[in-house]
């Protein structure tokens, strides 16, 4: 799975860089395309129920799913990017959120906040923790900062599947549900609503995932193994 994790890691790479005004969504899937064919990796997005592209790109009130393609993205967008590869049969799958070019203080304080969320919930996977401990590390990160979170959606186990259990909700109560064993692999991924609603709705594309009230939404992933000594991020250079 780190081979995974890696090569996912170097698609966000690809990604960042490339994402800026002007360019849409569909250009920034080929760069993808182009890891996953320089590592020799396949996509477990392409074909997932359907799904058309190797990436999913939210831009502003899309939350997760939006689907890219001609879409030019445009000074101040708010972009959602969550990807996947698969190595010798083994998944990662992360997702990031950045700003193309000039950002707003409010814009970067959500996705400061969806990290730091990301990065409570990575603390408490330790043996011995609970799936509720990882829960309620996001919620409290993402309530004191006046935010929401759908109810909807989660992250999930990860492994020779995309989708394992569990599945990792993003709020909960510390010291409740499964015990967290060494080597258990989770994807984490808080989804943080601006405006503090906990509901969003789905297009009739079937996929993109929007804010009920048009606020800004952000979305940060990361495939995360619970180690002997400690979580280890596989989906990080
Ligand atoms: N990566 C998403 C998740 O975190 C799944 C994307 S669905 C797809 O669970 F169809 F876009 F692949
Ligand atoms: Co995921």
């Amino acid at each position: 799975m780190r081979a995974a994790g890696r090569v996912v890691a170097e698609m966000h790479q690809a990604i960042r860089a490339a994402a800026a005004p002007g360019v849409t969504t569909g250009d920034l899937d080929l760069v993808a395309r182009g890891v996953l064919d320089l590592r020799g990796a396949e996509s477990n997005f392409f074909g997932y129920y359907g799904y058309p592209a190797v990436i999913c790109a939210s831009v502003n009130d899309e939350v997760i799913h939006g689907i890219p393609g001609s879409r030019v993205l445009e000074d101040g967008d708010l972009l959602s990017i969550d990807c996947g590869a698969i190595v010798d049969g083994w998944h990662g799958d992360a997702a990031f959120s950045m700003v193309v070019g000039t950002a707003t203080d409010a814009q970067l304080r959500l996705i400061s906040t969806a990290e730091a969320a990301l990065a409570a919930a990575i603390r408490a996977m330790r043996p011995g923790n609970t799936l509720g401990d990882i829960g309620a590390a996001i919620e409290g990160v993402v309530s004191a900062a006046g935010y929401g979170s759908p109810h909807n959606y989660c992250g999930h186990g990860i492994g020779q599947d995309m989708h394992e259990d569990p599945d990792v909700e993003n709020r909960g109560v510390p010291g409740r549900g499964p015990t967290l064993r060494e080597g258990v692999v989770l994807a984490i991924e808080p989804m943080l609503i601006a405006g503090g609603r906990d509901d969003v709705r789905e297009l009739s594309d079937g996929w993109t995932v929007v804010t009920t009230d048009g606020s800004l939404a952000a979305h940060v992933e990361h495939t995360v193994v619970v180690g002997a000594h400690g979580p280890e991020i596989l989906t990080r250079l």
